[in-house]
């Protein structure tokens, strides 16, 4: 059972976890597009690879898993899931299950529109949302909603390009800059992250972690705290389960006057994560059951309340042995103590 995991950037605690989940079962292989990526230097073995735009990116996927005897394959940011579930059957040929969602699901998480249409059509709370700026304007007149509004890309990420606004004159400035942009209701509340493991034989959702979310920075959760909820975990269990998605995901969602609002859904391991890790919420060893075709129990909440994280920094120092001017040919793989192949030669 050999795991490969792209994508790994900063990743660097993710990536332990799968070593430790494989220690004497198999070897963990990560990929980047850039060498600067320090989770890359966690793993058994990695490669250096073409970005995931480019034409012969699937074929030295390919490559690698062939090489590699790889198992499983999961991607950790959210532009590469819909191309894994879409090529699944492909990796599934060679004897590799993607562990994650469907191609549509993928699809429907990565547009905050569609995945607002559909939370409405299935009668979940959810922030009023617009694509439309005319039918926005039409409904403030009528006093369907008001400013503040939050304003966003439809298909952004890592909180960049989102404001509070607070009149028309701002928000006519945000669309001429053009852009996808979609305008939500303001939900002013408690910000709540959950990571959720749906078993990928069982298609059941086995695992639960929710977390308040105390303070944000740079769009990343700088600290939060552990709670449990039955009436949450109630509601996530019915929405994972109706969505269809699988495997690890992340979902946002707020707490507004007593009643919760889903915001956001990342159908892969959250960035947060490692809050639930260290609470013994082990979904990179559900990760691991899966592949060796067993089935996970259901354990949702099986951790204490109130623990909190206070996230800080930590460096990975790095020389690199004789920089060749070959570093951009199309894939360059290195192992063991960071000599690459092609240096070699
Ligand atoms: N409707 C909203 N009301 C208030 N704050 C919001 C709303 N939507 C998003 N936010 C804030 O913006 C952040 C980023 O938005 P999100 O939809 O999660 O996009 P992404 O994480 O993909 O950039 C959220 O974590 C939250 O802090
Ligand atoms: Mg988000």
């Amino acid at each position: 059972m050999n795991v490969l995991i792209l994508s790994v950037g900063t990743r660097n605690k993710l990536i332990r976890y799968f070593v430790k989940a494989m220690d004497g079962k198999g070897r963990v292989i990560a990929t980047d597009m850039c060498r600067l990526a320090p989770a890359l230097y966690e793993a058994d073995g990695y490669y250096i690879v073409p970005g995931m735009d480019s034409p012969e990116y699937l074929d030295v996927l390919f490559g690698i898993c062939q090489k590699e005897g790889i198992t499983g394959i999961l991607s950790l940011i959210d532009p590469e899931l819909s191309l894994l579930a879409r090529n699944a059957h492909r990796f599934q040929a060679m004897g590799v299950t993607v562990i994650g969602s469907p191609y549509k699901q993928c699809e429907l998480a990565l547009d905050k529109f569609k995945m607002y249409e559909w939370l409405q059509d299935h009668g979940y709370r959810c922030a009023k949302s617009y694509r439309n700026q005319k039918k926005f304007y039409r409904d403030v007149e009528e006093g369907k909603i008001i400013y503040p509004v939050f304003v966003k890309p439809a298909k952004g990420s890592a909180s960049i390009a989102v404001s509070k606004v607070y009149d028309k004159e701002m928000l006519d400035l945000l669309f001429m800059n053009g852009g996808e942009l979609m305008v939500q209701e303001f939900l002013d509340g408690q910000e709540i992250g959950a990571d959720v493991y749906v078993d990928m034989l069982s298609h059941k959702v086995v695992s639960i972690f929710t977390k308040k979310k105390l303070k944000m920075r740079a769009g990343e959760t700088d600290k939060a705290v552990s709670f449990k909820d039955s009436k949450l975990f109630g509601l996530i269990e019915r929405f994972v389960a109706e969505a269809g998605f699988l495997a690890a995901i992340d979902i946002d969602l707020f707490e507004v006057g007593g009643e919760y609002y889903i915001s956001e859904i990342n159908p892969r391991f959250g960035g947060g994560y490692p809050h639930a890790y260290a609470c013994g919420v082990d979904h990179v060893g559900m990760v691991a059951k899966n592949l060796a075709g067993r089935a996970n129990e259901k354990v949702i909440g099986d951790y204490e309340d109130g623990v909190y994280m206070m996230k800080f920094n930590e460096l990975c120092i790095r020389q690199f042995n004789r920089p060749s001017k070959k570093e951009d040919a199309h894939i360059v793989s290195k192992f063991g103590e960071g000599r690459t192949e092609k240096e070699e030669g």
